[in-house]
């Protein structure tokens, strides 16, 4: 069996994946059409074009320019179908999907046409796919506080089908901190807290997370290794940390692939997962992105295995199913006859 295929028989699951950057050129241009938006690209091959990004910024200024054409429930269920359908492709058996409610009640979209459009899609996706899922709905931290309390707000009828809550967008300048206040309210009414830090961020921003907002899991996390004590006390913790390599490429968080930290933290003890984060974005879904730390770090089928055992151990999964999903794993045959 070809590592290609050995990393496709992999049981699997994604923990850090917006859904709204699963969306591919194709259906931007498609629901451009169908809600008469205007795209500032002449072709999809001219907006690919533009996906070259220096930093997290360039990213997001393209990003929440792309969901303007998401407008209809109709529209999110076709997005977030699509994704589905890959990933189940992939052999991914479950996904825990961030989306980012601002992005859209911001341009005058309501809450329940989001949720409603993602939540049949998910719906659907476990009947016809086998594929289980959670939600989780993220903060965008380059707005205020008080926004962020309107939309917890707006999301209490929907709680039980909303597992957690996560931050994220431009990080720099936006400390976990900033969030004190309505992170400790979602943990009252009983979302799982969750954040983006230390992608671009430094260290103080992945301590913050952990004290100010008590996160059960930390969303990329590559800056802790800049603190060995703080390294060592989210190994001793067995914190998951939501790793996404294809992301920090594209988004010049690593040099290289081959500078990636990944064997750094497997050697520090830390819960480590491989994601997709925003795979219409940057070049590939789950398997892309194993296979991208395989070539580059030389990752035998045991730490492949590892990786898969730890998105199960790492995800919201009540634990009788995260260890028939581990069971699976161990399942897959490593070595080549
Ligand atoms: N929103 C979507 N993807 C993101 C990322 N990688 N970091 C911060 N915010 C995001
Ligand atoms: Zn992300």
């Amino acid at each position: 069996m070809s590592i290609r295929d050995f990393i496709q028989a992999l049981p699997k699951a994604e923990l850090h994946l917006h859904i709204e950057g699963t969306l591919e050129p194709e259906l931007m241009f498609a629901l451009a059409q169908r809600n008469k938006v205007n795209l500032p690209y002449s072709s999809i091959d001219a907006l690919r074009a533009a996906y070259d990004f220096g930093n997290l910024q360039d990213f997001l200024d393209l990003y929440y320019q792309g969901m303007s054409v998401l407008q209809t429930e109709q529209d999110y269920y076709d997005l977030t179908w699509s994704y589905l359908e890959k990933s189940r492709a992939q052999n991914l058996l479950h996904t825990e999907i961030f989306f980012d409610p601002q992005g859209h009640t911001e341009r005058g979209i309501e809450f329940s046409t989001v949720f409603n459009g993602i939540h049949q899609a998910l719906t659907d996706g476990q009947r016809k796919l086998n594929i289980s899922s959670e939600l989780i709905m993220c903060f965008l931290r380059h707005l205020d506080e008080a926004d962020a309390f309107s939309t917890l707000q707006q999301a209490l009828p929907y709680k039980d089908h909303i597992i957690g809550v996560g931050l994220d967008s431009s990080e720099l300048g936006h400390p976990p901190g900033k969030f004190k206040n309505v992170f400790a309210r979602a943990r009252e009414a009983g979302f799982l807290p969750v954040a983006h830090a230390g992608e671009e961020g430094p260290a103080d921003y992945v301590a913050s997370a952990l004290d100010d907002l008590h996160i059960v899991r930390i969303d990329h996390g590559n800056r802790c290794l800049d603190d060995a004590e703080l390294t060592a006390r989210i190994a001793a913790a067995q914190i998951p940390l939501t790793v996404c390599p294809l992301s920090n490429l594209k988004l010049c968080v690593v040099k290289n692939m081959q500078q990636h930290p990944l064997r750094q933290m497997l050697d520090k003890g830390l819960l480590v997962t491989l994601n997709s984060d925003d795979p219409a974005y940057f070049g590939g879904y789950i398997n892309e992105n194993y296979l991208a730390v395989q070539v580059a770090l030389n990752l035998s089928r045991e730490e492949l295995a590892g990786l898969a055992r730890n998105s199960f151990k790492a995800s919201f999964l009540p634990d009788q199913l995260k260890q028939a999903m581990i069971a699976k794993v161990d399942a897959v045959e490593i070595h080549q006859t």
